[in-house]
């Protein structure tokens, strides 16, 4: 057996110095774009956001989509835990809003009506549970359909992406422009922080929220059934054969909504219930208990084979969680798996559904003068042995 000789001290130091450049992926450079493809005539870019714990996230301008969100599992084996496609014109396509970020209004309105300040609004009607129609996630064309401006940005070391998107007066039947900036950060502390800034020039409802699907044995790698969930919540928004709230709060207690304890979602989903009927399963809106817009955590979700843990801290009152009753078989991923019925979880932090028509909820009326400000977070740690 031959041996090389070691090297001199001063190429050892070199060497060294090299190998601790490489094993410590360096966060501390601003995220550059890279073309992802062309919508609406423009560039798409999407950006590359890496932590010192082995994440990594990446996003892009067109819908600010989240297209891939890499995260280890107990044994150290990352997997991509966010539904999502390989290429743009998938997404153009046909997309049940993989990732992106949807509004100006989240979730439905009923009959795509609201007045505000004495005038009525109608929008495009591009939903209809139980056959009865609404507005879905901002209409025909929302803010998962456009490009948004993007920018990599550093801070402290720590990677992030900023969104911006100027919505017209008008724009699918909403008033008011909207100045609106959302910004993505990976933070060491294995942490997908997401922080939401609007302005307007006139009076609008506004309730933008993060639309990814997870799975956190790995896009693709089957149900969520066993997933466990918790919920920081007492309460939930009960709602009618439409999915539009009924304006009443009702306790979980007793019902299969109830997460304050964890439970698999698979446990209770089939349970013969008015409310999972109405929504296929779960497709509701909980009323948080932290209601008084400070950064909290409203839910903890568990995967016991592979330990991934994921909680939600978030500033805002609702959390509308939805099981992937939609889903269907008919959409191939960027694995190249189909995603069938329950593959996957959304956990949509918002305001509630229908708002502009129910003035018992909190409102989501922006004015012009003030900033709607928001910030969830999605937090990876790992927990528990093999099951
Ligand atoms: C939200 C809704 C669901 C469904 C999905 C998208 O979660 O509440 O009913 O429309 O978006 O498929």
């Amino acid at each position: 057996m031959t041996r090389k000789p070691n090297p001199a001290p001063a190429t050892r130091l070199a060497i060294l110095a090299i190998a601790a450049a490489f094993a410590l992926p360096s966060s501390a450079a601003a995220p550059k774009g890279e073309p992802f493809g062309t919508a609406d005539g423009k560039t798409v870019e999407i950006f590359t956001l890496t932590n010192r714990k082995g994440m990594k996230l990446r996003a892009m301008t067109y819908g600010a989509i989240v297209q891939s969100l890499e995260t280890p599992d107990r044994d150290g084996k990352t997997a991509d835990v966010v539904l999502g496609y390989k290429t743009l014109e998938e997404y153009i396509k046909d997309t049940p809003y993989f990732g992106a970020v949807v509004g100006r209004v989240g979730n439905r309105i009923a009959n795509g009506k609201f007045t505000l300040d004495g005038k009525t609004y109608t929008l495009a009607l591009n939903n209809d549970p139980g056959g009865i129609k609404c507005s879905l996630h901002g209409g025909l064309k929302g803010f998962d359909k456009v490009v948004w401006q993007g920018e990599g940005i550093e801070k402290d070391g720590v990677q992030g992406v900023k969104f911006h998107y100027v919505s017209k007066d008008g724009e699918e039947g909403y008033p008011g422009t909207l100045d609106l900036t959302v910004t993505y950060w990976l933070t060491d502390d294995n942490e997908w922080k997401i922080d939401y800034s609007a302005t307007t020039d006139k009076a609008t409802p506004v309730n933008v929220t993060q639309h990814s699907y997870f799975n956190l044995k790995g896009e693709g790698n089957g149900d969520i059934l066993d997933h466990e969930l918790t919920f920081k919540a007492a309460k939930f928004t009960p709602v009618d054969a439409g999915l539009i709230p009924t304006g009443k709060l009702q306790d979980v207690k007793g019902t299969p909504l109830d997460f304050t304890t964890p439970h698999k979602v698979g446990e209770r989903v089939n349970a013969d219930n008015e409310q999972l009927k109405f929504g296929g399963g779960y497709d509701h809106n909980w009323v948080l208990d932290n209601q008084g817009g400070k950064l909290a955590l409203a839910a903890t979700i568990h995967e016991p084979t592979t330990g991934r843990t994921m909680e939600i801290l978030t500033t805002e009152p609702g959390l509308q969680f939805y099981c992937g009753n939609f889903l269907d078989g008919k959409l191939t991923g960027k694995s190249g798996k189909p995603y069938n019925y329950r593959n996957a979880l959304v956990f949509e932090t918002q305001h509630y559904p229908d708002s502009p028509n129910q003035p018992s909820f909190p409102s989501i009326i922006l004015k012009p003068g003030k900033t709607m400000k928001s910030t969830t977070v999605y937090r990876f740690s790992l927990k528990g042995g093999k099951p």
